[in-house]
């Protein structure tokens, strides 16, 4: 069936890979980037595929509501894939609000429109909301998130993106939208913004600028390729059971200060610099608030229910990306140019 899909978010980093994913594979739908291109939206990140003929870009923001109607109107939208948000932890410390405002307000906006224009029929349609892990809270050393573990947000990111998420159950349970919730782990891979571990320290290591491990570098994150991420919502999108939310990891644990090293390792061969050089601009700064110890997916329902399972190992994906970074130093100069320098003053500088 051809089907118009609103894919809000689709210039940032995942969105970006899942429009690739849907624009390539599915000649037959509509797909519609809804986009109010932050600091972290890029439309060279769709330069491949943005003269495809079953591609559309929308530049607005899904906090006015007037104009996501226009849209939903517009294209005939029959289905949303939603991933625009404010995503990052640190800045979520400094404003809180902004992301209260993106991802809970802007979340309710889009599922008022949907409900409006869906109402004749919910069975038609589908509103699939992005989400994290980050909502379950923090682990102890052992233990796995599973999709009944409850929701325990620390940080103001993770308490609006649970919120967005309860939104959504809620339209869900009171009017019978029709809706799947995927909650995913750590991304990493191509055109993820240097503010986030990997790509900052990719960038980092590339100009010999210190690389700043929070707290003693012992806390753990699980991390997944980007493309992989992006299978997984095909796969939900398309199979997922009405009503129901799956989890999405690659039971790819690492300790921060590990990682850092692997990357330093892989770089080191790269740039063709002595093995260890790299560790060295290893600094330790101030711990984030609140910083949660350990994030560990339980992906067996997506993998036995649906099939999916990732297809790259951490250091394949890993040395893919660190190729891409070198390989597209002007992707990166571009995006940190301007404000980016005022960022990482606040951030790094007297840290
Ligand atoms: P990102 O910050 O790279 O991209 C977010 C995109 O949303 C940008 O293109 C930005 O311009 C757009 N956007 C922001 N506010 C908007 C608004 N008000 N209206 C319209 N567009 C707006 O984020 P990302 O890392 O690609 O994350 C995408 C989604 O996936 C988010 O919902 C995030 O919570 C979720 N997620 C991210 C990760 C991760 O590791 N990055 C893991 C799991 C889930
Ligand atoms: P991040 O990429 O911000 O993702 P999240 O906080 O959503 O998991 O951070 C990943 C881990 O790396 C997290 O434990 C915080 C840590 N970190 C640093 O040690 N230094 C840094 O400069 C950044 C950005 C993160």
């Amino acid at each position: 069936m051809s089907k118009s899909i609103l894919i809000t978010g689709g210039a940032g980093f995942i969105g970006s890979h899942v429009v690739r994913l849907f624009v390539n594979k599915y000649p037959n739908y509509t797909i519609v980037n809804l986009d109010a291109l932050t600091y972290a939206g890029n439309l060279e990140n769709l330069k491949d595929i943005d003269q495809q003929p079953n591609y559309k870009f929308e530049k607005a923001n899904i906090l006015d509501a007037d104009v996501l109607d226009q849209i939903f109107t517009k294209h005939g939208i029959t289905d949303v894939i939603h991933l625009a948000a404010e995503s990052h932890v640190d800045r979520s410390i400094s404003n809180p609000l902004e992301f209260v405002q993106t991802n809970v307000i802007g979340t309710v906006n889009l599922l008022n429109t949907a409900k409006k224009h869906w109402k004749a029929d919910y069975t038609k349609h589908r509103f699939h909301h992005v989400s994290t892990d980050e909502v379950y809270g923090t682990l102890g050393d052992t233990g796995f998130f599973t999709e009944s573990t409850p929701y325990d947000p620390n940080s103001p990111y993770s308490a609006s993106k649970a919120a967005s998420d309860h939104f959504v159950r809620a339209y869900g349970e009171t009017y019978g939208l029709g809706y799947v919730i995927t909650n995913c782990s750590n991304n990493y891979g191509p055109n993820h913004f240097p503010e986030k571990l990997i790509p900052l320290f990719i960038n980092n290591i590339i100009h010999k600028k210190s690389l700043p491990v929070y707290g003693k570098g012992e806390n753990t994150r699980d991390w997944l390729f980007v493309v992989d991420h992006a299978r997984g919502i095909d796969t939900v999108f398309h199979t997922g059971k009405n009503h129901e939310s799956y989890n999405i990891g690659g039971f790819n644990e690492w300790k921060n200060l590990d990682l850092v090293k692997l990357l330093c390792k892989q770089m080191d061969e790269k740039l063709g610099r002595a093995p260890g050089e790299s560790e060295q601009l290893i600094t330790y700064v101030k711990d984030r608030p609140g910083h949660d110890l350990r994030y560990a997916i339980d992906a067996t329902k997506i993998n036995k229910e649906l099939g999916w399972s990732p297809s790259v190992t951490f250091e394949e994906g890993l040395s893919l990306t660190i190729d891409w970074y070198l390989n597209n130093t002007e992707w990166l100069n571009n995006v940190t140019s301007g404000s980016y320098q005022a960022y990482y003053e606040q951030q790094y500088v007297n840290r």
